[in-house]
């Protein structure tokens, strides 16, 4: 019988423990496991290298991923350098020039001193593009839909055009397996932070990499261990929780987030609004083939009539704190938070302007946040009231 993706997180290991058919499987916090005797190993020996708690979670998202199989790994950041230490000296890695800036970070030190080649495109720039995948790039870095502008890429025309040569990356942070299946359309691996959507509550920071093929999956899962970056059981443990309810809440949160993005397009205080699907007739016919729902996360730009520390400072129900995807709404200034390690210059070209703010949409009620933003906008005008409030935002 073949399950939903819902009833497959529900399940996943539900009901496996032989010792005393606890319901839940139970948390495997042990560092090692004893040999059966001399010389005899049992399935698991040192957490470092494998720990069935952790075994659940990477098995349930390699499901929802439709790979071969799952790294879990310590933080977003590890499965990044994970799939970074499959390189060679000297190979070229391309990625979107506005890829998370920590990502950004890491790729742009390790060319800094020699260790990779890498070459940030827009890859929108149809010939800055080619001539990037003209020169047979390892890897081939894709985030879609970027933070935080939220601009689209599309995987499977990417996907198509990289050789043999070149190994697929799709960051799928933003949108999770039930908004887009990036192994489905033509990528090799995909990466997740787990710290966001898929653990969902904001008390881990995690990450996985999840392989199409099995011998990606066996270098992988060698190689984490190598460098000692897989995540710890417990986190494993709260993250497996999180995915059992994740396809509901992020149902929530999108559907919060289109109402809140279709509403800050009326508003004559906001002079731009990045939703997926927003953008160019390309991208509005993209979010309708690429995705299975179009995410929680929101990014506008604040009329200059507002002040924006003033409108931050006002708001009750969004947090001002990095991070996203978890029940509770937040807001961050990406050119002073996320995006502050980007040179001012990249984030120029990047488009993150000084007066962008990113919204991560939570699962609280739709009224109540769209009220705590229209009192925001209300309260935060720099000059006094102007006939332009009472057009309502
Ligand atoms: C798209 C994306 N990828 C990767 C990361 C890194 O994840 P972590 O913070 O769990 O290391 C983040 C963190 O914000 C992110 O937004």
């Amino acid at each position: 019988m073949s399950f939903s993706k819902q009833t497959l997180a529900a399940r996943h290991a539900v009901d496996t423990d032989q010792h005393h058919g606890a319901v839940m499987p139970p948390v495997h916090l042990s560092s090692t496991f004893s040999f059966k005797k001399f010389g005899e190993k049992r399935q698991y020996d040192y957490t470092r290298s494998g720990n069935p708690t952790r075994s659940h979670t990477a098995d349930i998202l390699a499901k929802l991923e439709g790979g071969a199989g799952a790294v879990i790994t310590s933080t977003g950041m590890s499965a990044v350098t994970l799939l970074v230490n499959t390189l060679k000296q000297g190979d070229l890695v391309v990625a979107s020039h506005d890829c998370y800036g920590g990502t950004y970070r890491l790729l742009n030190f390790l060319r800094e001193k020699g260790i990779i080649d890498c070459q940030f495109v827009d890859y929108s720039n149809e010939p800055a593009l080619k001539e990037a995948l003209d020169k047979k790039p390892k890897l081939c870095w894709v985030e879609t839909p970027s933070n935080p502008l939220l601009r689209l890429i599309d995987i499977q025309s990417v996907a198509n055009r990289c050789g043999p040569e070149t190994k697929v990356v799709v960051d799928n942070t933003f949108l999770t397996p039930h908004g887009q299946q990036p192994l489905s359309l033509g990528a090799d691996y995909v990466i997740h932070s787990t710290t966001k959507y898929i653990n969902g509550h904001s008390d881990v920071v995690g990450g996985t990499v999840i392989a199409k093929d099995p011998g990606d999956y066996e270098q992988i899962a060698w190689l984490a261990n190598c460098l000692g970056i897989t995540g710890s059981p417990f986190d494993s443990y709260l993250t497996l929780r999180g995915i059992r309810t994740l396809e509901l809440r992020f149902k929530e949160h999108c559907r919060n987030a289109n109402a809140i993005a279709h509403r800050l397009r009326e508003s004559s205080l906001v002079d731009q609004v990045y939703y997926p699907g927003f953008g160019s007739p390309r991208e509005e016919q993209l979010a309708k083939t690429q995705h299975l729902l179009p995410g929680g996360m929101i990014s506008f730009e604040l009329d200059e009539a507002c002040d924006i520390e003033q409108f931050v400072g006002q708001l009750q129900l969004f947090s001002l704190a990095e991070s996203l995807g978890g029940v509770e709404s937040l807001i961050a200034h990406p050119a002073s938070m996320t995006h502050a390690a980007m040179p001012a210059e990249a984030r120029k070209t990047a488009g993150i302007s000084d007066r962008l703010l990113r919204l991560s949409v939570g699962i609280e009620s739709l009224e109540d946040l769209w009220a705590d933003l229209e009192a925001a906008f209300q309260n935060c005008l720099s000059t006094k009231p102007t006939p332009r409030l009472s057009q309502g935002f």
